[in-house]
C-alpha cells in the first residue's frame, strides 16, 4: 500500500484521461467561440456568501456540499472552493460593470469544481464543467440556442443517444402560488415522508420533486405540476422555446417533475441525459434561467441563461459507448546514439530539432543501441535519429521505423527531412 492516496472523491487524470479531457476541452472552447462566447477564468475560491446566497442556503450543494476553507484567523472572511461557475461569474459580470458592455454578454468557463459529495461512479469531489453564462437576454430565442449548444456538444463528442429534457418552472409571479399548493399537497402527506423530505417541506419544498428516495416516486408521481400554474407570460414564453427548439431540430421531451438542484432558476429548466440513464445521480449537464440572480448579487435587474456540462461524465459515456475519448501525439522521432555513453551528443541533437518545433525523445540512459531502439517502436515514434561516428563528417542516420528503410542525412538538413517526412506520413 502506497503511504499517501489522492483525497476520496478525486482522481488523477493519468495522460490517457487526460489527453480525452483535452480533446473534450478543445471541443468546447471551439464551439463556444462559433456561438459567440468570450472566455474568462474565475477564482476557484470565492467569498462564501457569493454561493450562500446565489445557489441557495437550503440547497444540497451549499447545505451539504459546499468546501468551506478553514478560516486563518478569527476576523478572516469565509471562503468556499467553487462548486460550480455560474455564481461566480455573475459576481464577475456585477463586479467588473459589464451591464455597460453590449448585451448580451456571452461568457464560457471551463474548468474544476468542487463539491463535497459522497463519492461513486461519475460524482467526484473534483470534476470538470464546461459552463457557458448569457447575461442581458430575456429570450426566449436564446434558450433555445443554449440548449442546443449542449446538444451539439454531445453530438460532435460523439456520445450517442443524449436525451434533451426541458420544463419551465414559472418565476415570481406565479411560482409562490404554485409552491403553496405544492406544500400543501406534501404536507397533506407528511406521514409518509421521509425524515430529510419533511425538513425539506418547509424550508424549499421545491426539492422534494427532486427527491432520489425511492419511497418519493409515488408521492411525486400524483404531486401537482408547476406545468399546470404557469402565468400567462411564463405559458408564452416556454412555447415559444419549444418552437425555437422545434426550428433548429433538437429532440426534446418535457419533463414535468425537473426542477434542477439550484434555487436560481426561473422559467426554462433543462437536463441532458443519456438515453435510458435518466436517473437524477446521471445528468451529463444541466441548465437554465436565472432572471433575478444579477440583481440577487448587487446588480440591477438583468436576465441570465446557462449551462453547466459535466465533462468527466462525457468521458464516462464515452469509455461506456466504447469510443476513444483521446489519444496523445506520440513524439515524432527518438534521438539513439551508437555509443551508450554519449548522451551529450544525442540531448544536443534533441535540443536542435525541438528548436526547430519538432516533437522528440532524447534516448538519456546508458543503454545499447537496440535497447534504444526498442522503446522507439513502443512508444509508436515513426523515425529514429541514430547518432554514430558519421557524426564527424556532419552526418546522422534517418530511419523510417515504419518503413523499415535508413539513410544518411546532413545534420543542418535533419529537421526540414523529418518535418517534410512528418507532414507525407501524415498525409498518407
Ligand atoms: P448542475 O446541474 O449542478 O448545474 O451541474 C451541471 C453538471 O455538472 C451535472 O449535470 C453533472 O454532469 C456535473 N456534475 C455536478 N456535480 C458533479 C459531481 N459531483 N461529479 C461529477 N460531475 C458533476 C450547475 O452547475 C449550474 N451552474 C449550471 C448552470 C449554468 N445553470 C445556469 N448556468
Amino acid at each position: 500500500m502506497p503511504p499517501y492516496r489522492a483525497p476520496r472523491g478525486t482522481r488523477d487524470l493519468l495522460p490517457e484521461t487526460r489527453a480525452g479531457l483535452s480533446r473534450l476541452e478543445g471541443l468546447a472552447r471551439s464551439l463556444a467561440a462559433r456561438y459567440g462566447y468570450r472566455e474568462m477564468e474565475i477564482p476557484l475560491f470565492e467569498q462564501t456568501a457569493v454561493f450562500e446566497r446565489g445557489i441557495g442556503e437550503t440547497t444540497d450543494v451549499i447545505e451539504k456540499e459546499l468546501f468551506r476553507l478553514a478560516p486563518r484567523s478569527e476576523d478572516s472572511e469565509a471562503w468556499a472552493l467553487r462548486p460550480e461557475a455560474t455564481a461566480g461569474v455573475v459576481r464577475a459580470y456585477v463586479q467588473h460593470g459589464m451591464q455597460t458592455w453590449p448585451q448580451p454578454v456571452k461568457l464560457t468557463v471551463v474548468g474544476p469544481m468542487f463539491r463535497y459529495d459522497r463519492p461513486q461512479a461519475g460524482r467526484y469531489r473534483q470534476f470538470w464543467q464546461w459552463d457557458v453564462e448569457v447575461m442581458g437576454d430575456p429570450g426566449p430565442g436564446v434558450d433555445a440556442e443554449v440548449i442546443e449548444l449542449g446538444w451539439r456538444f454531445y453530438l460532435e463528442a460523439g456520445v450517442p443517444e443524449v436525451q434533451v429534457l426541458v420544463n419551465s418552472i414559472g418565476d415570481s409571479a406565479c411560482r409562490p402560488a404554485y409552491l403553496a399548493t405544492l406544500k400543501a399537497y406534501f404536507a397533506r402527506h407528511e406521514a409518509e415522508l421521509p425524515e430529510l423530505e419533511r425538513r425539506r417541506l418547509e424550508m424549499n419544498p421545491l426539492r422534494l420533486l427532486d427527491s432520489k428516495d425511492p419511497a418519493m416516486a409515488v408521492l411525486i408521481a400524483a404531486a401537482p405540476m408547476i406545468s399546470e400554474c404557469l402565468c400567462e407570460a411564463c405559458e408564452a414564453h416556454f412555447a415559444s422555446v419549444r418552437a425555437h427548439l422545434d426550428a433548429v431540430g433538437v429532440p426534446y421531451r418535457i419533463e414535468p417533475t425537473l426542477v434542477r438542484g439550484l434555487d436560481y432558476y426561473a422559467r426554462t429548466a433543462f437536463e441532458y441525459y443519456r438515453r435510458g440513464a435518466e436517473g437524477q445521480q446521471q445528468a451529463l449537464g444541466g441548465g437554465g434561467r436565472y432572471d433575478g440572480l444579477i440583481e440577487l448579487l448587487g446588480g440591477r435587474p438583468t436576465p441570465g441563461i446557462g449551462f453547466a456540462l459535466g465533462l468527466d461524465r462525457v468521458l464516462l459515456a464515452l469509455e461506456e459507448a466504447g469510443a476513444e475519448a483521446g489519444r496523445e501525439a506520440p513524439p515524432l522521432a527518438l534521438v539513439a546514439g551508437a555509443d551508450p555513453a554519449d548522451t551529450v551528443s544525442r540531448l544536443r541533437v534533441a535540443s536542435l530539432l525541438r528548436a526547430e518545433g519538432l516533437s522528440v525523445r532524447a534516448e538519456l540512459a546508458h543503454r545499447k543501441l537496440g535497447r534504444q531502439l526498442e522503446t522507439a517502436s513502443k512508444e509508436h515514434a515513426h523515425f529514429a535519429v541514430i547518432i554514430g561516428d558519421e557524426l564527424a563528417e556532419g552526418n546522422v542516420q534517418l530511419k523510417d521505423l515504419e518503413a523499415g528503410t535508413q539513410r544518411l542525412v546532413p545534420l543542418a538538413d535533419l529537421a526540414r527531412e523529418l518535418a517534410r517526412a512528418a507532414k507525407s506520413h501524415h498525409h498518407g
